[in-house]
């Protein structure tokens, strides 16, 4: 299936929200319970996450952390660049799907049109992001982000984008992002992330053991 002239990367599920909507939560339930359907139905499957651990990867954590300093521009252009590898290096996202594993990502391209969008204008991340894949099926995880600051109050040190202000435009504009792609028929599932995360990984479970590579 092809969205705008872009295709559709079968059997790849990515996870998308604000910080502190619970993408890594989710992500890691959703593998337990993959590995334990998988007693039935042995399928190959990757979780994985953006940034990744790779080279660029690394740099951008740092910028993340405040350690270093990274014009936003730069950073926009680091995150496609850590995606390209993703997708198309050494045991990447393509070379597993194409082997027929199912693989999972905690953020991909919306990210970068959401953050790096409100960062430096809608128009470079689009550009940069134009030619990578869409996923099988994107689920966003939609939160109020006073609900997300308070469940990030925990956490020892915040990143750059992690304060209300900011977390506001990020939640509108997924918002739109989605409202766009879902007009495309783009596969995404949108989940009020506030409820509770059982009953949340029950609702992901219910969409996507009803994708072909999950059924018998
Ligand atoms: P994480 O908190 O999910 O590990 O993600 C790290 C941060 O990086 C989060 O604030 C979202 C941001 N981010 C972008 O700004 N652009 C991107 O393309 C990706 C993948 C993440």
């Amino acid at each position: 299936m092809e969205i705008n002239g872009i295709k559709t990367i079968p059997n790849f599920i990515v996870f998308e929200g604000g910080d502190g909507s619970g993408t890594t939560t989710q992500l890691s339930m959703l593998s337990n319970r993959i590995k334990n359907h998988n007693q039935q139905k042995k399928i190959k499957f990757f979780s994985t996450f953006e940034p990744t651990e790779g080279h660029i990867g690394k740099i951008i954590r740092q910028a993340l952390k405040k350690e270093i300093s990274i014009d936003s521009k730069t950073l926009a252009m680091l995150f496609a660049a850590d995606r390209n590898e993703h997708l198309y290096g050494l045991e990447g996202i393509i070379c597993r799907v194409n082997k027929g594993e199912l693989v999972i990502c905690d953020r991909y391209v919306f990210s970068s049109l959401v953050y790096q969008g409100i960062e430096c204008g809608d128009e470079l991340p689009q550009i940069l992001n134009s030619g990578f894949g869409i996923p099988e099926l994107t689920i966003f995880l939609d939160i109020d982000p006073n609900i997300a600051i308070e469940r990030m109050k925990e956490r020892s040190s915040l990143e750059i984008y992690e304060y209300l202000d900011f977390q506001e435009k990020v939640r509108e504009k997924y918002r739109n992002l989605i409202k766009i792609y879902q007009n495309q028929k783009a596969g995404i599932l949108t989940i009020d992330a506030s409820k509770n995360v059982e009953k949340i990984a029950d609702q992901i479970w219910s969409v996507v053991s009803q994708m072909p590579i999950l059924k018998v």
